[in-house]
């Protein structure tokens, strides 16, 4: 599979696990268990595809609300997988981060967050950005806050924010603004992801549950990609 340089950054919503257990009898730990292989499959042909940067939304702001059990199985289910496969997306040149507000994790999972960013943090074959506790709105506010504080201590003049120093204070701020979105299970929303980022992304839906979502189904939505103009605002003839 191969990807036209211009997508170099795919952010995905990870939609479908609690379905597709329901689907099977089974609790929803086990749809999120499958949904940890999709993703292992989905990292593997992004990188082979020659995407740079991938962001995964792996657990909301709002996600906190659910019940306590499933929150607990799936903390402990992104403890298990980090410790199972940070060295092998270490040995693939894979850099990892973590983009959220952490204060509510475990020490356990902070701990094992600080040890996978550190073990991979000189790799540049794929930047892949999983947002836990992570909130389109808690991001822009806490940017607003960095720049508030840069006023206030005389690091910055109120004159010189614009556009471009705003968003080198988000949380990606050091990584381009994605190309597409995709949105696994059905729902066509953005439900509070990178919400400045996603100002001129390609949105992508598609009704597959996550844990069904393949190397094929990825091909498929590059292929919805390719075919799209961007026009960034400017008229076709401009783009010509
Ligand atoms: C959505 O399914 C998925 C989540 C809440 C996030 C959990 C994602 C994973 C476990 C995939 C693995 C990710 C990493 C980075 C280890 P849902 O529960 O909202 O499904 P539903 O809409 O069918 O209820």
């Amino acid at each position: 599979m191969s990807s036209k340089p211009a997508l170099a950054h795919v952010a995905i919503i990870m939609d479908g696990n609690g379905r597709w257990a329901k689907q099977r009898k089974l609790p929803r730990t086990a749809g999120h268990k499958q949904g940890i292989k999709a993703t292992r499959e989905i990292v593997e042909a992004s990188a082979e595809a020659g995407v740079k940067y991938l962001t995964l939304f792996a657990f909301s702001s709002e996600n906190w609300k659910r019940p306590k059990a499933e929150i607990s199985a799936l903390m402990n289910l992104f403890i298990q997988s980090l410790q199972n496969e940070a060295q092998s997306l270490h040995e693939k040149g894979v850099r990892l981060k973590f983009l959220g507000h952490r204060n509510a994790f475990s020490d356990g999972l902070c701990q094992q967050i600080e040890l996978a960013e550190e073990l991979t943090c000189r790799n540049d074959k794929l930047f892949l950005n999983i947002a836990a506790g992570y909130g389109g709105r808690w991001d822009i506010l806490q940017a607003v806050n960095h720049v508030i504080q840069d006023v206030l201590h005389d690091r910055l003049a109120a004159s010189d924010i614009n556009e471009d120093l705003f968003e080198k204070r988000l949380v990606t701020g050091d990584i381009p603004a994605p190309d597409l979105f995709i949105r696994t299970g059905g729902e066509q929303r953005i439900s509070n992801f990178l919400l400045w980022q996603l100002a001129y992304t390609e949105l992508y839906f598609c009704d597959t549950l996550w844990p069904d979502f393949d190397t094929d189904e990825l091909k498929k939505a590059f292929e919805s990609y390719r075919v799209r103009q961007r026009r960034f605002g400017l008229i076709q003839e401009q783009i010509a």
